[in-house]
């Protein structure tokens, strides 16, 4: 009986265990150390502190199931999912770890004892083969002298193009970041003695599948083209869990493994294909594993970083569903079947499974009209390519109208063979964009693009003024030596109490002076970890080398701490009353308000609105002292401190608590106690995309200036309405009332004299020969009941021409109707291109009808007789020519 995928899972860390190894749980698929990746790629992420000495291990060794998301970077595997049966999005990595303790004999010893030992994995020796880097004899020396494997079974792999560290067999995480020489372990699917490492290297078939990566992790790229020695060496191991379970299995695809059996099965199930091996149902099965347990660690579907990776995924799938014939929403119906294959690893899942749907039944519902419209367009769009090149035009237009994604779109084309016009691609999109600087051309635009590899002390949570060296001055950009009155510029100081504008609190503002010399900052901005005060100089003049005082507006910077801290209260009390499942998604804190963006994918009631406000109003009331400290990132964790799951913190943090009702890192100022904040007024509630919410709010003075606008609104409105303020509801719904009324009367009325309108205009209708003629200015007249005149006279007479004008203040519009017999002598068109000739106007139409309008001339009366003799001479001209 083979092994399921569940149990090896739990094989290879019992094995671990056995060896000394302490279990330790995946970390996140958001990284939480190192900003440089978008998602967990491998198992030695969540130890990358530890091997670069950066921080102490707790354990010398450990063993992890590590999920892992292959989506971007340096390792990014999403268009081969799939096409290939060995590439996932989402998979699983089984790894062991070494931080100083075992090296390179142990790690290979122990690696080969599980896959060939009887007890454990029991494959056949002969069935694996082994890639060494070439440079590590060591290593060759342990697999040759040691477990005695045959030296044409050992490959040994280089340098690229004789770029040092740049191979198969030298591993790295990334750009940057720990690496080392790795040793790798393939599987042989062939079934023919082969001997020759050339035969190896050739790979014919994929014959050779890599099971196990074994990195001896020795360095620290800091750069591309430097890397330094690490103090301590340690051991990082690998090996996907799909691809050993697909060893063990016996077959060759990843896809043909027990748990994606049975998940490929359930979507079939739902699809109209008769193929159970239709890639469609492979790239579904992959994206929803993926799906289902990024949003269990809290990213959300967006148009950015981390959620548009998620929002690409998810629409991948379904443009796949509905390649299968899939009609109804699908992918959240998945999620049981997610957590019944994933065994053990589902546990994360089986805690967030009803926001887990609810997300992706949202996403969907949200796309799949953009699918449709989008596929039909695109479809339509390939049949008329020429040379089987889509136009970049055409992607741009899908993309900018149709919000449907270039990424499905390649994807669409890819499969049928179609090339995109790129150049073209990029020319609709910088015309867009040109377009659309165009209209923002009013933005002040502080240009970022300064680099400084300095650093400047803050010195803004104790005081709030300082005095400052003064090290780099910009104008325009530009590095000069000095600023003079009336200049603009960036001035850098080595140390401040400007607070830079950062996790959402904006910059201080204030001044830079010393005897005549002032600066006005009027925003201060990071530069990394220097801080840039932004602003003009005033008078005097200052220099390099200077020293001045800098010193913050005090007021401006109380507003920002008493909305910074009520922003604090409202993410405790929005988990309060809305639950756990909120997470800050963007903060940003003004003098003036403060907004918060937050994940929440139900809507919110006024009475959830009213409670919050009144939650964070009575910790106000508690006048609660704020309590700033600097902890240890475990110990904070430990409070259950709300961090940013997309934040990289220093292994010191910075903790604000408000009693135990708000424990949050922070680096922003606050005020000293809750009570300063006065009162908190929550202004907007709005929805800013799918499952993504946005609260504005005012404190203090701005709350109570809030209140007292609106009482004065009352009051106007009771004054208006001549009513009391108690009254002013009823009084409403009675002016509704009577509004109604007065509505249903005058549309009565309209009938009327419409009525009298056609009786009056029929009683005037000219004839010019056959053609019976009718015109007439209107004043003050509603441009749509002319319309309605039109089509009443239409069904009364026949063989007409008529011309309806009507004049408001000193403006016309203008309607001409002609009969459809008529139009083979005269068109609607060709009069009203005479009538706006004369009085510069605008208009056009059809043969039929004609609209347009201008500026009201005293001419026009004058212009619609002429128009009589016209039509007479052109009906001659054409009757004679006929006759001819
Ligand atoms: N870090 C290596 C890899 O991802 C081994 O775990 O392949």
């Amino acid at each position: 009986m083979n092994k399921t995928t569940n149990q090896i899972r739990q094989d290879f860390l019992n094995f671990f265990k056995e060896k000394g190894h302490i279990i330790i749980p995946s970390s996140s698929l958001v990284p939480y150390n190192d900003t440089t990746l978008l998602f967990t790629n491998a198992g030695m992420n969540q130890f990358k502190e530890i091997f670069l000495g950066e921080k102490q291990r707790d354990y010398p060794r450990v063993v992890t199931v590590q999920r892992c998301l292959r989506t971007g970077g340096k390792h990014n595997d999403l268009e081969n999912v799939g096409y290939t049966s060995k590439h996932h999005t989402f998979f699983e990595m089984l790894g062991n770890f070494s931080f100083n303790d075992y090296f390179k004999k142990e790690a290979i010893e122990y690696a080969w004892e599980l896959l060939t030992s009887k007890k454990w994995f029991n494959i056949p020796k002969n069935k694996l083969w082994i890639s060494v880097y070439e440079n590590d004899t060591e290593t060759y020396r342990i697999w040759h002298n040691i477990i005695k494997i045959p030296a044409e079974r050992i490959i040994k792999i280089g340098d690229k193009n004789n770029s040092q560290y740049d191979s198969e067999n030298f591993w790295q995480m990334g750009d940057s970041g720990p690496c080392g020489p790795c040793t790798e372990i393939f599987y042989d699917y062939g079934s023919t003695d082969i001997k020759s490492s050339i035969d190896f290297l050739k790979n014919e078939n994929n014959r050779f599948v890599e099971i196990w990566n074994i990195v001896f992790i020795e360095f620290n790229r800091i750069s591309q083209t430097k890397i330094i020695s690490l103090k301590n060496k340690s051991i990082d191991t690998g090996m996907g869990l799909e691809r050993i379970s697909a060893v063990l299995q016996n077959v060759y695809s990843n896809y043909d493994i027990d748990i994606f059996q049975e998940l490929i099965k359930s979507i079939f199930a739902s699809s109209t294909i008769k193929n159970l091996n239709h890639i469609s149902l492979k790239v579904i099965a992959d994206h929803i594993r993926s799906c289902v347990y990024i949003i269990a660690d809290n990213i959300f579907p967006s148009n950015e970083h981390r959620g548009y990776v998620l929002r690409r995924i998810i629409r991948r799938a379904l443009r796949h569903g509905h390649k299968i014939g899939i009609k109804e929403n699908f992918l959240y119906k998945l999620v049981p079947n997610v957590i019944k294959i994933m065994g053990k690893s589902a546990d994360i899942l089986k805690l967030k499974k009803d926001k887990i749907e609810e997300i992706l039944k949202a996403e969907e519902i949200q796309f799949s009209n953009t699918l449709n419209k989008g596929l039909k367009i695109l479809n339509s769009e390939i049949q008329k390519t020429y040379n089987n090149v889509l136009s970049g035009k055409t992607v741009f237009y899908l993309y900018d109208t149709f919000g449907f994604p270039v990424d499905l779109t390649e994807d669409v084309c890819r499969e049928k063979k179609i090339k995109i016009d790129y150049t073209g691609y990029k020319v609709a999109k910088e015309e867009q964009k040109k377009r659309s600087n165009l209209k923002n051309k009013f933005y002040k635009n502080y240009n970022n693009n300064i680099f400084i590899n300095d650093e400047c002390i803050f010195q803004g949570y104790k005081k709030n003024k300082t005095k400052a060296l003064v090290k780099y001055i910009f104008i325009n950009n530009q590095f000069v030596s000095k600023i003079s009155k009336n200049e603009n510029g960036i001035i850098f100081l080595n140390t401040t109490p400007f607070y830079g504008e950062s996790g959402g609190q904006k910059g201080d503002i204030g001044k830079l002076y010393y005897k005549k010399s002032c600066f006005i900052v009027e925003d201060t901005k990071k530069y990394k970890k220097t801080t840039g005060h932004i602003g003009k100089l005033i008078s005097g003049e200052i220099k390099i080398n200077d020293y001045v005082f800098s010193e913050i507006d005090e007021n401006y910077r109380h507003s920002i701490e008493l909305n910074h801290s009520a922003t604090h209260l409202l993410h405790a009390a929005l988990r309060n009353v809305l639950g756990n499942n909120v997470y800050q998604k963007g903060s940003l804190v003004t003098n003036a308000y403060l907004r918060f963006d937050f994940s929440c994918s139900k809507f919110i009631t006024m009475s959830e609105i009213q409670k919050i406000e009144h939650i964070v109003n009575i910790q106000i009331r508690k006048n609660i002292l704020i309590k700033i400290e600097n902890l240890d990132l475990e110990k904070a964790k430990l409070k259950n401190a709300i961090a940013l799951f997309d934040h990289q913190y220093s292994s010191i943090v910075r903790v604000v608590s408000m009693n135990n009702f708000s424990i949050e890192l922070c680096g922003g100022t606050h005020t000293k106690r809750t009570g300063d904040i006065g009162f908190f007024k929550i202004i907007s509630q709005s929805s800013i995309s799918s499952g993504i919410k946005r609260i504005e709010a005012v404190t203090g003075e701005n709350a109570i200036n809030y209140l007292h606008k609106k009482d004065s609104d009352i009051q106007n409105i009771s004054f208006i309405l001549n009513c009391n303020q108690s009254n002013i509801k009823e009084k409403i719904n009675q002016i509704l009332i009577k509004t109604k009324n007065l509505e249903k009367k005058i549309k009565q009325l309209q009938k009327q004299e419409k009525k009298y309108y056609i009786k009056q205009l029929l009683e005037n209708i000219k004839n010019i020969q056959e053609i019976k003629f009718l015109s007439h200015i209107f004043y003050n007249y509603e441009h749509i009941l002319l319309k309605t005149i039109v089509d009443e006279l239409k069904t009364q007479i026949d063989n007409t021409i008529i011309i309806l004008v009507n004049v408001i203040d000193n403006r016309f519009t203008i309607l001409v109707q002609v009969s459809k017999k008529v139009t083979n002598w005269i068109a609607a068109k060709k009069i009203m291109e005479i009538i706006i000739d004369q009085t510069n106007g605008k208009g056009g139409g059809k043969k039929e009808m004609a609209e347009g309008g201008g500026v009201y001339t005293i001419k026009l009366p004058i212009i619609l007789k002429n128009i009589q003799s016209w039509i007479n001479i052109e009906l001659e001209k054409k009757k004679n020519n006929k006759c001819i």
